[in-house]
């Protein structure tokens, strides 16, 4: 119960904040603007300059004589990242800059409640600011296209529409809290390998309705404040230098009055990179910052004509807008900032809860009763491993990580007999920086394998505590397969024959195998990366403490081949290049367009209850292009236990002038259930929201035809359509 009112006077919270904070998008009114314009035409050209690149890893260095303050940025989006060195990648060794450390993106992704995404942008803002941080580098929302790529765990979904609810609300709290957010990796840096280098190409309409929505509703809805320019070259041009990309939609497009900043180190030239509009240089591999692109190289090219006046003062302005958005010349009313609280803390818990998925539980094998319980074995690297401190750029010093098996000893050791077996060993190649670790499942270390055999027979249930950590799931390489590494599917059927009752705890934050096997054991619960309260939410998920609502945020194929970048060949490119010919049916588009049966569908996830949900309807019948679609449905909580489903609202065009995917998520809600509670609620969708993006046209196109409304609590589990018209 209390646990229930918790969750009311969050949500109600939540509401007004969400509601107040409404209109967050980038203010330039008349007054703020005369204040750039007059400041700037104070500023001697070198004073402007300096303004556009960073003196130290994180630093832009201000200006005392105009009072402009210097610009602090931090790392990174699942937390706020510790102090770095000014000018080295070492750690400064501060004491009070351990911070709170959240599940990362495709945890907080398979909460599917932006709520949550919400509370942790507050958490983030005021934890940035206790830091005097002004730019928080994150969220990152790049899709995911590949199950391979290194940092899948730091973005968010495959899918555009989910991306963007979790991203908005993200930047919204983020910046309410007087920090901007860093919406990145603008654009297409769907892969580590070469990101540096690999020139991407994709059709027109890929762009516009796979990879360019969560980066428009994160700006125009959003009103996020800067944008990261991703590492690789976008149809043959630097993302960082891109006039398609950084003029026309960045700019006239979206509007955007932002910073645009390069990823660190992802400036390439001085002129073209001035003139196609970025604002921003930082992490350029010089010593000398006076050496940088936009430090020197750009007060020559301005004195030789190569880039006007008019150029630098906008970029000037981009900085000075953002300083003033986010109170930087207003410290007195500025937000403060607060460190590690409670409430922090609680809010990573709640993340960590809402995230999980429950995969399989045959037999109902879960929750497990801790009170009838005598003895069970904790099997696996990932039950004592802590991750918050990998990843690389995301990586986070925290005040504390709880791991599972510290978390299960504390709240059921006193009663029951707990025997540990570590069962497999994190053994690669893998140094920090340099990820070249494996996954083989050749590394099969009998020794191990056998203690844990030994600790199974000996226990009444087993839970298997597996995945991937960070040597996987990290910046800077992707992996190498989607191989349970270590030898876990050895590990996990051995054990499973000596006891038949063990559960599986995926830990991971990217898709991996889990053909082999599903049918080895009844249960299997996917936790993510749990962030510093990892343990203590897995230990609740598991003992029905809490009623598992997460649904996954991608598709789990049964094998790599099934995957649209790899059935087609295309990943990780070739010579340097890569197209990404899947074109717009990346994830469930393809898999359910193709008619490929994947291990677990997109937006799939079980719970301790039953819902049903029914009474599909729609205000009407036939829509015109301008109206909304208003959807009803009633959720009913049939099962025994507090629990929430996530109504799922896809849409499909069956006859239509090009391909549509064979749907389409347009809406969603995540419905909190009493047992025998029902609640009815309404779903929206703008006609508009139905069109394709057609490039004969150059338009977006809702074709006049019936549409199917697909309703669901998955991707692959329809329960009702209806069907509409569009005149
Ligand atoms: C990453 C960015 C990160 C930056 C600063 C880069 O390597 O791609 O996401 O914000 O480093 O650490």
């Amino acid at each position: 119960m209390k646990r229930i009112i918790q969750q009311l006077i969050l949500t109600t919270s939540l509401l007004i904040v969400c509601t107040v904070n409404a209109q967050n998008v980038i203010k330039n009114d008349k007054a703020q603007e005369e204040k750039i314009r007059s400041l700037i035409s104070q500023m001697s050209l070198q004073e402007k300059v300096s303004l556009l690149h960073a003196n130290s890893k994180f630093y832009v260095p201000g200006n005392k004589r105009l009072g402009i303050p210097e610009l602090a940025l931090s790392d990174g989006p699942h937390g706020v990242r510790a102090e770095i060195n000014r000018n080295n990648w070492a750690y400064a060794g501060w004491t009070n800059d351990s911070s709170t450390c959240f599940p990362p993106g495709t945890a907080l992704a398979a909460t599917w409640n932006p709520k949550l995404a919400y509370q942790r942008g507050i958490v983030l803002g005021e934890e940035a600011r206790f830091r005097k941080k002004d730019i928080l580098l994150g969220p990152g929302i790049n899709i995911i296209r590949s199950p391979l790529c290194g940092r899948n765990f730091e973005y968010m979904s495959e899918d555009p529409f989910l991306i963007s609810r979790m991203s908005v609300a993200y930047i919204k709290a983020l910046q309410s809290k007087d920090v901007a957010a860093s919406v990145k990796h603008w654009l297409a840096n769907n892969q580590e390998e070469h990101r540096d280098s690999i020139d991407v190409s994709m059709s027109e309409r890929a762009l516009r309705e796979i990879y360019l929505p969560g980066f428009k509703a994160s700006i125009t809805e959003g009103g996020a404040y800067t944008v990261m320019a991703a590492y690789n070259k976008f149809r043959g041009d630097w993302c960082s230098e891109n006039e398609y990309l950084n003029r026309e939609i960045l700019r006239k497009e979206l509007g955007f009055k932002g910073v645009l900043m390069t990823d660190w180190s992802a400036a390439h030239t001085t002129v073209k990179a001035a003139l196609t509009g970025l604002d921003l240089e930082m992490g350029t591999d010089k010593n000398d910052y006076n050496e940088w692109y936009f430090a020197n190289p750009l007060i020559k090219a301005v004195e030789e004509g190569k880039v006007p006046m008019a150029v630098v003062d906008e970029k000037v302005a981009n900085v000075l807008r953002v300083m003033m958005n986010t109170k930087m010349f207003d410290e007195a009313n500025r937000e403060k900032g607060k460190m590690n609280t409670k409430e922090h803390q609680q809010a990573a818990y709640n993340d960590a809860a809402e995230a999980a998925v429950l995969l399989q539980n045959k037999g109902h094998l879960l929750p497990l009763n801790f009170n009838k319980i005598k003895s069970i074995a904790v099997i696996g690297d990932n039950a004592t491993r802590k991750h918050c401190g990998g990843g690389l750029s995301s990586e986070i010093k925290t005040l504390y990580e709880i791991t599972p098996l510290a978390a299960i000893q504390k709240k059921f050791g006193a009663a029951v007999k707990i025997n540990f077996a570590q069962g497999y060993e994190k053994r690669s190649s893998f140094k920090e920086g340099n990820n070249s670790g494996q996954a083989s499942s050749d590394k099969v270390d009998w020794k191990l394998i056998d203690e844990a055999v030994k600790v199974a027979k000996e226990s009444e249930v087993v839970i298997i505590f597996g995945g991937l950590n960070h040597d996987f799931d990290t910046e800077s390489s992707d992996k190498q397969n989607m191989d349970l590494p270590y030898g876990q599917d050895i590990l996990i059927q051995e054990v499973a024959k000596a006891n038949p009752n063990t559960v599986v705890v995926i830990i991971a934050g990217s898709p991996v195998k889990l053909s082999g096997i599903d049918h080895r054991v009844p249960a299997i619960l996917w936790s993510w990366f749990g962030g510093m309260e990892a343990g203590n939410a897995v230990a609740d998920l598991l003992s029905g403490k809490i009623n598992p609502s997460g649904k996954l945020p991608f598709t789990l194929p049964v094998s790599l081949d099934q995957s649209p970048a790899h059935a087609l060949g295309n990943f990780p490119g070739r010579n340097l290049r890569v197209n990404y010919e899947e074109d717009i049916l990346v994830g469930y588009r393809w898999f359910d367009t193709k008619k490929i049966v994947p291990e677990f569908p997109f937006g799939f996830g079980l719970s301790y209850t039953d819902f049903t949900i029914s009474n599909f309807v729609t205000n009407k019948t036939n829509y015109n292009k301008g109206e909304t679609i208003v959807a009803k449905c009633t959720v009913k909580n049939i099962g025994s236990r507090y629990g929430a489903e996530v109504v799922q609202l896809y849409a499909s065009d069956p006859v239509c002038s090009v391909l549509r995917p064979e749907k389409e998520l347009k809406a969603f809600e995540k419905v909190f259930l009493q047992p025998g509670e029902t609640k009815t609620i309404e779903l929206t969708i703008k006609v508009a929201d139905l069109a394709f993006y057609d490039e004969a046209k150059k338009a977006w196109n809702v074709e006049p035809g019936d549409f199917i409304l697909q309703l669901g609590n998955s991707s692959r589990n329809i329960l009702k359509t209806v069907k509409i018209s569009v005149q």
